[in-house]
């Protein structure tokens, strides 16, 4: 790419001497079309419980998630993505309330499909909300087991797709489990339900306040590195989404965002598939705290957005969702 020109014949900041005219020369923009919104979801009723770790951020009963779905819809947010927060005494070694035709993502989905009918709904496949001891898959001989956990992990899927998911989305990390979810859900007749693969997950410290989100933190004891992702590595990253393509997953997700926003552009400019971003909770609790604490102000919440459309990100699932919706839509008004 050359570029051409010299100054003073060339002046950049006429291009940005107003803001009419920076509107016009922009080169990425964010809308609301490319927003995921997280929810967490408890159990109980008539409950919207705010989580320390994630200030602005609730787990909501399910018959409390009107509050947030309406807003959702306001906006008009394309998709929301289900976390549950599972009580201690639902959880087991082998992750068993993930099958429970009445778990909290069950429940959910029927209040959301029943009444949202226009709003996506994704659904993480893992067992870590469900574990006792906090990992994404079942333990044998000190190890997680790969195509153990896979076979819970396809009735897992089959189940969110029976209760009305729209986008099933492993994030657990094992391998194949793309292809064999692609496969089971073919066979039951659920060709429309897509598949978004969490294929390059790292492991990483900015999950921590979403593990005390979900309630897995405490249980946690060690990392999850034999699954997840070394975050020195960007050539494994292709070997991830080119296996989950090959299996059949319909759009791929990176996660963490912003740390990794090198590894969205590589995929994106290497594998013409739609990849999503997940801007994680550590990443949303470090700008929310900084905003809080008025070390930075709340611009930096669409610059950092902005960083994933440069990147490439086709959408972005962020706790930032509803807030930067209403700040979009203001200036669209
Ligand atoms: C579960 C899962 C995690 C996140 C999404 N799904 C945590 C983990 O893998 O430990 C993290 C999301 C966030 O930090 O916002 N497999």
């Amino acid at each position: 790419m050359r570029i051409a020109g010299k100054f003073p014949n060339v002046r950049l900041r006429r291009v940005r001497n107003s803001e009419w005219i920076r509107r016009l020369v922009s080169e990425n923009n964010l809308s609301i079309n490319d927003l995921i919104l997280p929810i967490f979801v408890r159990d109980g009723s008539g409950i919207v419980e705010s989580i320390k770790s994630m200030p602005g951020i609730n787990r909501y009963s399910v018959d409390k998630l009107n509050l947030i779905m309406n807003k959702a819809k306001k906006y008009k947010i394309p998709m929301v993505a289900l976390f549950p927060y599972t009580p201690k005494n639902k959880k087991d070694k082998f992750g068993t309330e993930a099958l429970n035709k009445n778990n909290l993502i069950c429940k959910s989905l029927k209040f959301i499909k029943k009444r949202y009918a226009g709003i996506g709904v994704m659904c993480d496949v893992a067992l870590d909300p469900y574990t006792s001891h906090g990992h994404d898959g079942v333990i044998v001989n000190k190890k997680i087991d790969n195509d153990k956990t896979i076979n819970i992990l396809v009735k897992q899927a089959l189940l969110q797709a029976e209760m009305g998911c729209d986008v099933i989305a492993p994030s657990d990390m094992m391998d194949g489990r793309v292809g064999a979810i692609r496969k089971a859900l073919d066979k039951r007749n659920f060709k429309n339900v897509s598949i978004l693969s969490y294929a390059a997950k790292y492991a990483s410290s900015f999950y921590g306040p979403f593990r005390d989100a979900v309630g897995s933190k405490k249980n946690l004891k060690s990392d999850k590195k034999t699954y997840q992702m070394d975050f020195r590595n960007l050539n494994e990253a292709f070997r991830e989404i080119s296996l989950d393509i090959k299996e059949g997953a319909d759009m791929v997700m990176v996660k963490p965002g912003l740390p990794y926003l090198d590894i969205i552009k590589s995929i994106k400019d290497n594998f013409k598939i739609p990849v999503f971003a997940y801007q994680v909770s550590g990443e949303y609790s470090l700008i929310k705290n900084g905003i809080k604490n008025k070390l930075i102000n709340d611009e930096a919440i669409l610059e950092s957005l902005m960083a994933f459309k440069r990147a490439g990100a086709s959408a972005i699932v962020t706790y930032f969702a509803l807030e930067i919706a209403s700040k979009i839509k203001k200036n669209t008004n």
